[in-house]
């Protein structure tokens, strides 16, 4: 590992910045393997607490989403390596600004579907308030927005793990340890 950046000040993300990465790197793919699994067990009966949890899950996430980004603004990461060319910084930052979007996207287009179905949404057994009429053939299109977005997070996250892994293994240049 290159000790030089390691050693630069604040080199690192902050406590609170890998505190919530780590937390959402876990309960994303906890939400995605949900996700397809309620599609699956959709109309057996039971299969209503699985709904349940997702949607508070996604909440959480939402609420988790809202203090980083709050953190982040507040708190710019040290810049990367000189050794990294300026187009991996780049695609960097792009990954990283998607990243945030489909976080947001993501639980946006579930939390729309799901206040304008008829189950409505709840907080771990708190109701949310009923702001819409329910209307199935609206929240059936925000489904399919929220089935595309949660694609293509996964695809995202896929590669971002792969970046990460290039970091530790081959360039070895103290980024991945960024985060730890
Ligand atoms: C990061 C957070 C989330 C992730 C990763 C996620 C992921 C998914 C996935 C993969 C599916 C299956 C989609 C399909 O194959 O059709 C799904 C379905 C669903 N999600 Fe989420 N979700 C999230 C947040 C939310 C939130 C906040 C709500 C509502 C409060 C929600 C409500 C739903 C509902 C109701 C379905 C079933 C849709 C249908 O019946 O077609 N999700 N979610
Ligand atoms: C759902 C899964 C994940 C999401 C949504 C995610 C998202 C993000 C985001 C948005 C950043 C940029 C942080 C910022 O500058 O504010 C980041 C940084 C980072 N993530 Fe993840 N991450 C996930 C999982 C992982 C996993 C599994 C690894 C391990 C291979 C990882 C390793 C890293 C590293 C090393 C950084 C620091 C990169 C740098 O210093 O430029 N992430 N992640």
């Amino acid at each position: 590992m290159n000790t030089r950046n390691m050693n630069t000040p604040g080199w690192r993300y902050a406590a609170p910045a890998r505190l919530l990465h780590w937390l959402m790197a876990v309960l994303i793919p906890v939400m995605l393997a949900l996700g397809w699994y309620m599609m699956e067990i959709e109309d057996d009966p039971g299969s209503d607490i699985y709904f349940k949890l997702h949607k508070s899950l996604g909440l959480l996430l939402l609420l988790l989403l809202a203090a980083r980004a709050a953190w982040r603004l507040g708190h710019r990461p040290a810049d990367l390596p000189a050794s990294l060319p300026s187009w991996q910084a780049r695609l960097s930052r792009l990954g990283h600004g998607l990243l945030y979007l489909g976080m947001l996207l993501v639980p946006a287009t579930g939390l729309a579907g799901a206040l304008l179905s008829k189950s409505g949404v709840a907080f771990f057994g708190l109701a949310l308030p009923r702001w819409f009429a329910p209307d199935h053939a609206l929240a059936e299109q925000y489904f399919e927005l929220h089935e595309l977005a949660a694609w293509t997070l996964a695809g995202l996250v896929v590669l971002h793990v792969l970046a990460g892994l290039k970091h530790l293994l081959l360039d070895k240049d103290g980024v991945f340890q960024r985060m730890l």
